[in-house]
Formats: C-alpha cells, sequence, structure tokens
C-alpha cells in the first residue's frame, strides 16, 4: 500500500472511530469499547482495481520471471468459485496451491484453460503471452478493470462492485462448472432460512444465508475447513479473528466485500460508508 493510502486510512479510520463514539454508540447498542476494539484493527480499504488480486512471486522470482498477478475480479466473472476451489485444486490460501510452470505447461492449475483455446497460451512459441501473467506494468489490467466495473452496480469497498447484485441482476453470469459433469448443490430444506449469528449485543446480530452462498459454492468449500456444521460450534467466532482473515474473514478480507461494509452484516448498523 503506499503511503498516501496508508495515510488517508488512518485518518479516515480516526474520524470514523469519533463518529461513531460520539453519535453511533447510542443507537448501535453495542459496547463502545467492543466497537473501538473492531474498528482499530481493521485495515484501511485499497484501490479497488487490486481487491482480491493475488500476487504469486515464490518460483518466478527463483527464476528471474516478474511475480504473476492472479485477478479474482476477471475471473469470478465468468467463473463460480467452485470452478476452481472445489472442481479444481486451487487452494484458498495465497501459495497454498504450488503451482510451478512444469505443473501448467501438463495441463494443471492456469494450463487447463490458458491452453490457447479457453484463454490465451502458457506455452512458448509465436504467440507466447508470458507478461499477460508475468506482469511488469500493472496499467494495462487496472484500466481493463475500470472498463468492466463500469458497467456494474457499485459499492463503496473492497473492488466497489455489487457481486450479488451483479449476479442477481444478469449482469454477469459465471460459469458453474467446467467439465459441465456435476451441477451446484442445492441447498436442502433446512438450510434455506438463514442462520442467525450475532452476540448478545443487541445489534451485533449477523444474518448468515445458506442459499445466497451456494449460487457459487459446494458445502466443502466451507465444512469442515472453516466452519463447524453445528451452528455456534465454531469455536473462537469473533469479530476480531475475522478481521485477521479466519472465518468469514477467509473470503470477506480478501475476495468478497470487506468486513469494512459492516452493515451488510450488520443488518442492524449505521451506516458507516464514510469512514474507510
Ligand atoms: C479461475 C479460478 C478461480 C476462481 C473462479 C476463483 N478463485 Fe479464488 N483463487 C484462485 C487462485 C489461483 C488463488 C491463489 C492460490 C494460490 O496462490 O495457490 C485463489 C485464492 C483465493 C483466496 C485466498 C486469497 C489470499 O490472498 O490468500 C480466497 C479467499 C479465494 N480465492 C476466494 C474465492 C472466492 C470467494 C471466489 C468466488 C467469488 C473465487 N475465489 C473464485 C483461483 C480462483
Ligand atoms: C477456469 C479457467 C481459468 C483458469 C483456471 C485460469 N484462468 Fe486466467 N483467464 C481465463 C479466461 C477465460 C480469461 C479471459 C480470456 C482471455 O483473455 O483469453 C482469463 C484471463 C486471465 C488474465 C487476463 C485478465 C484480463 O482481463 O486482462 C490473467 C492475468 C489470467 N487469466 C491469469 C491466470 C492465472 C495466473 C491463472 C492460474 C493461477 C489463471 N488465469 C487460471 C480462464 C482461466
Ligand atoms: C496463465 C498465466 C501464465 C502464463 C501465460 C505464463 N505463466 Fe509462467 N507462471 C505462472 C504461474 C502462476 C507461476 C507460478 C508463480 C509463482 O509462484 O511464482 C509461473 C511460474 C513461472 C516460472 C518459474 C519457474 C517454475 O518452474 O515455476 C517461469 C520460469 C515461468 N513461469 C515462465 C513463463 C514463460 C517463459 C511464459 C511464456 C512462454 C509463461 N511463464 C507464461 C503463470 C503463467
Ligand atoms: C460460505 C460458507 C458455507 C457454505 C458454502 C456452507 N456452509 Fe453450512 N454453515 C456455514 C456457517 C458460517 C455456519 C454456522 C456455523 C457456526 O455457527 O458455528 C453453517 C452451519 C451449518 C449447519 C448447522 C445449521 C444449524 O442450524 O445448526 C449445517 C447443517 C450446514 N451448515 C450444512 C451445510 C451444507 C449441507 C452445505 C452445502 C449444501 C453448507 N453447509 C455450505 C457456512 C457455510
Ligand atoms: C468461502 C468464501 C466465503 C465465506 C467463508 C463467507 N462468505 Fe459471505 N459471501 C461470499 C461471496 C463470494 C459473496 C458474494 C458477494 C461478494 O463477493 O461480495 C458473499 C455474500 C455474502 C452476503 C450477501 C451480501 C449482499 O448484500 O449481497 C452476506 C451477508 C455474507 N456473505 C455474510 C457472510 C458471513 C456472516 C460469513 C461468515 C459467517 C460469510 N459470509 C462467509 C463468500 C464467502
Ligand atoms: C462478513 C460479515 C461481517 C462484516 C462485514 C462485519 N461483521 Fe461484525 N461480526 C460478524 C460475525 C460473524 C460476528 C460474530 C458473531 C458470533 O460471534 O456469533 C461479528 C461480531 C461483531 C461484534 C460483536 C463483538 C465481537 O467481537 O464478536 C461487533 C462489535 C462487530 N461485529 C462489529 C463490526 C463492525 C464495526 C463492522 C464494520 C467495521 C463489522 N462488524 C463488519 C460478521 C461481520
Amino acid at each position: 500500500m503506499n503511503d498516501r493510502g496508508f495515510r488517508t486510512g488512518v485518518i479516515s479510520a480516526a474520524i470514523l472511530v469519533l463518529t461513531l463514539s460520539s453519535e453511533m454508540h447510542a443507537s448501535w447498542g453495542i459496547e463502545r469499547e467492543e466497537l473501538g476494539q473492531v474498528l482499530k484493527i481493521m485495515p484501511p480499504n485499497g484501490p479497488a482495481e487490486e481487491y482480491g488480486n493475488v500476487v504469486m512471486r515464490r518460483s518466478s522470482k527463483k527464476s528471474g520471471m516478474p511475480p504473476v498477478v492472479f485477478p479474482h475480479w476477471s475471473h469470478r466473472s465468468r467463473y463460480a468459485c467452485r470452478v476452481c476451489h472445489a472442481e479444481m485444486e486451487f487452494a484458498m490460501r495465497s501459495g497454498g496451491s504450488g503451482i510451478t510452470r512444469e505443473k501448467y505447461l501438463a495441463g494443471k492449475f492456469c494450463g487447463a484453460c490458458h491452453n490457447g483455446t479457453i484463454a490465451f497460451d502458457v506455452k512458448d512459441g509465436q504467440s507466447r503471452q508470458c507478461y499477460r501473467c508475468h506482469i511488469i506494468d500493472m496499467t494495462a489490467l487496472s484500466n481493463r478493470f475500470r472498463n468492466f466495473a463500469a458497467g456494474l452496480p457499485a459499492t463503496s469497498f473492497g473492488n466497489r462492485i455489487d457481486w450479488g447484485a451483479a449476479l442477481a441482476e444478469g449482469l454477469i453470469a459465471p460459469q458453474k462448472t467446467l467439465s459441465g459433469g456435476t451441477s451446484l448443490i442445492k441447498a436442502p430444506e433446512t438450510l434455506q432460512k438463514p442462520l442467525d449469528l450475532g452476540t448478545s449485543a443487541p445489534r451485533s446480530s449477523v444474518s448468515f444465508s445458506h442459499r445466497e452462498h451456494l449460487a457459487e459454492m459446494d458445502c466443502s468449500i466451507c465444512h469442515p475447513d472453516i466452519f463447524n456444521i453445528k451452528k455456534k460450534g465454531t469455536r473462537l467466532f469473533s469479530m476480531e479473528i475475522n478481521v485477521y482473515g479466519q472465518f468469514c474473514g477467509v473470503c470477506h478480507m480478501r475476495v468478497a466485500f470487506p468486513m469494512n461494509d459492516c452493515r451488510r452484516c450488520h443488518r442492524g448498523m449505521g451506516n458507516v460508508s464514510s469512514g474507510f
């Protein structure tokens, strides 16, 4: 993050804390101390075009290639999360998949699609496009992001795209499978109703909808690695741990709308969108 971005973030976080502690505290019904704790650790929102980009430099660096930038925004508009994180073997953790040139040239990972048919090729030769992945200059990719985002419903956080609305309005229609073989799992009757995950503080209630998440995901993406399958069975579940990238924060600090967007989870909270 650049210096200016960081300063702006710190300043707006400070303003936010002031606003919250004076006028919002009363209406939110959350302990001031608790709220302050959350806000103190919340990172500022970075540039929209970089949110969800995974930068890979582990093996590239050793061989003198520029780092690879994997943009989620571009891929999630074309494929549901499950295609890569359930059907294929991509880890939901930066560096977790162990991608190498040997493996992707053999048709694994990126090479399953970047084969010259589905998407531009990984192979060497006349139409080599090494530097579309091994990125030296982000300008072209950032410009494509801006063109893409301009046509979609906006929010104030993360990519500043309302992905849920874009999907619901049919502005994006991500492919649900790569092979065409399997189809999405429907939420069973018992999971149609959203779960209420709040704490005892009056307005901390969080509604978690299985149905909405299953539009892009399989059960195995969340259970049992991220969440215990019993309601309230996930140990040490708290806002602070979420912000550090666990539980909801696995996705909601890195790819899906970030935790800064308090109101989208805590429907009862005031709007703090001017902040981060
Ligand atoms: C085209 C494939 C693809 C799609 C579709 C995709 N991802 Fe990913 N995802 C990746 C790759 C590649 C990585 C990086 C893995 C690595 O570094 O080993 C990744 C990493 C992640 C990470 C970890 C990021 C980090 O910084 O540690 C999260 C969280 C994640 N994905 C969530 C999602 C969600 C949620 C969706 C659907 C909205 C999604 N992904 C769709 C390929 C994909
Ligand atoms: C499930 C299929 C799929 C997988 C897996 C996949 N991609 Fe892509 N990728 C695409 C498609 C389709 C496009 C857009 C078509 C094109 O530009 O040829 C694309 C475009 C891109 C772009 C250009 C984005 C833009 O809009 O300018 C980059 C960079 C990229 N992929 C990197 C990667 C990397 C790195 C991996 C592996 C970590 C990967 N992709 C895995 C399908 C995939
Ligand atoms: C679709 C995206 C994509 C394209 C196109 C691509 N690469 Fe890669 N490349 C990767 C990824 C992902 C890695 C692993 C990055 C890491 O972890 O550092 C990688 C790693 C490498 C490495 C590191 C050594 C190793 O064994 O992993 C070399 C060398 C390399 N690529 C060369 C090339 C060359 C040369 C081209 C063009 C002919 C090319 N790449 C095109 C995605 C791509
Ligand atoms: C995006 C993540 C996610 C996905 C995908 C997901 N779940 Fe869950 N699930 C949760 C969370 C969060 C809870 C609540 C955990 C807690 O309170 O500790 C939960 C709780 C449950 C519960 C307990 C409900 C109750 O009322 O006690 C069941 C049963 C369950 N999930 C089944 C499934 C099945 C079956 C699927 C696939 C069809 C699935 N889940 C997909 C996140 C997910
Ligand atoms: C495996 C990834 C993942 C996990 C874990 C996850 N989510 Fe999500 N969630 C998503 C994605 C992807 C969306 C679609 C919207 C987006 O990408 O911004 C979404 C959408 C939502 C929405 C809909 C918001 C709207 O206005 O459309 C809510 C609310 C939500 N998540 C709450 C939660 C809560 C609470 C948890 C933890 C209990 C959680 N999520 C865990 C990936 C995840
Ligand atoms: C992606 C969903 C999500 C977003 C966004 C989110 N929260 Fe939470 N929040 C949760 C969950 C889940 C819990 C824990 C509920 C539980 O323990 O059962 C929680 C709990 C809390 C609590 C209760 C105390 C604690 O630490 O558990 C406070 C206070 C809180 N959140 C404040 C905030 C504030 C302020 C923001 C915005 C800056 C925010 N939250 C954004 C999901 C979210």
